[in-house]
């Protein structure tokens, strides 16, 4: 068998290290995952996704991939954004605390989930990719698979939210599966391997 290069993928939530295993898993690289644990001090998500990227690359010496994402309500001016991490200290709590937020604002609630990946390798300038997916809030949990706001957030071509769809219905859909593809269709993963 063919010797992979080796990528790290810079996180540790558990549920986004299963869908770049899914997404990448025909991409030529064996994945490492790595939490770089950083303080995500940026202001945008391209800063923070290049921190996660650039410390990984610093503390392990391979190529490495860092992720940040959101989910952004139109009418409250793109919020909770960069910040989607911290409204709460659960998944339910911050799914809580988002509807709270929304109550008294007429639907529907317009959103989009954004993510942009960072990809770091030695003597090379980091890289960018980014993907979106628009749907719509709804006001209860639907569906229990995903991660982070998954059940509240309704693909309107589908009828389905997140919560409801296996991975491979949320990979045609999904703000990190476009930034994925984004990655692929560049060719930046096989110059890893020269
Ligand atoms: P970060 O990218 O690690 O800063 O975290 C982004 C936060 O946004 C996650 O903790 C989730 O709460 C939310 N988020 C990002 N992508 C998704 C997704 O695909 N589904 C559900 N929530 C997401």
């Amino acid at each position: 068998m063919p010797d992979h290069p080796r990528l790290v993928i810079a996180s540790g939530n558990a549920g986004k290290l299963r869908e770049y295993r899914d997404l990448l898993s025909d991409a030529g690289v064996d994945i490492v995952a790595f939490d770089s644990e950083v303080d995500e001090v940026g202001d945008t998500y391209a800063e923070n996704a290049r921190l996660k990227a650039e410390t990984a690359l610093a503390k392990s010496g391979l190529p490495a991939l860092g992720d940040d994402s959101g989910i952004e309500l139109d009418a409250l001016d793109g919020f909770p954004g960069i910040g989607s991490a911290r409204l709460g200290a659960t998944q339910r709590d911050r799914t809580a605390e988002l509807l709270s937020r929304l109550n008294g604002v007429p639907r529907p609630w317009l959103a989009r989930f954004v993510c942009v990946i960072a990809l770091a390798a030695a003597n090379r300038e980091t890289q960018f990719f980014e993907g979106e997916c628009r749907g719509e809030v709804v006001p209860e949990w639907r569906g229990e698979a995903g991660f982070g706001y998954d059940p509240i957030f309704l693909v309107p071509r589908t009828w389905k939210t997140f919560g409801e769809m296996a991975p491979e219905e949320k990979r045609k859909y999904s703000h990190r599966a476009a930034a994925a593809r984004a990655l692929l269709e560049s060719g930046a993963l096989r110059q890893l391997g020269r």
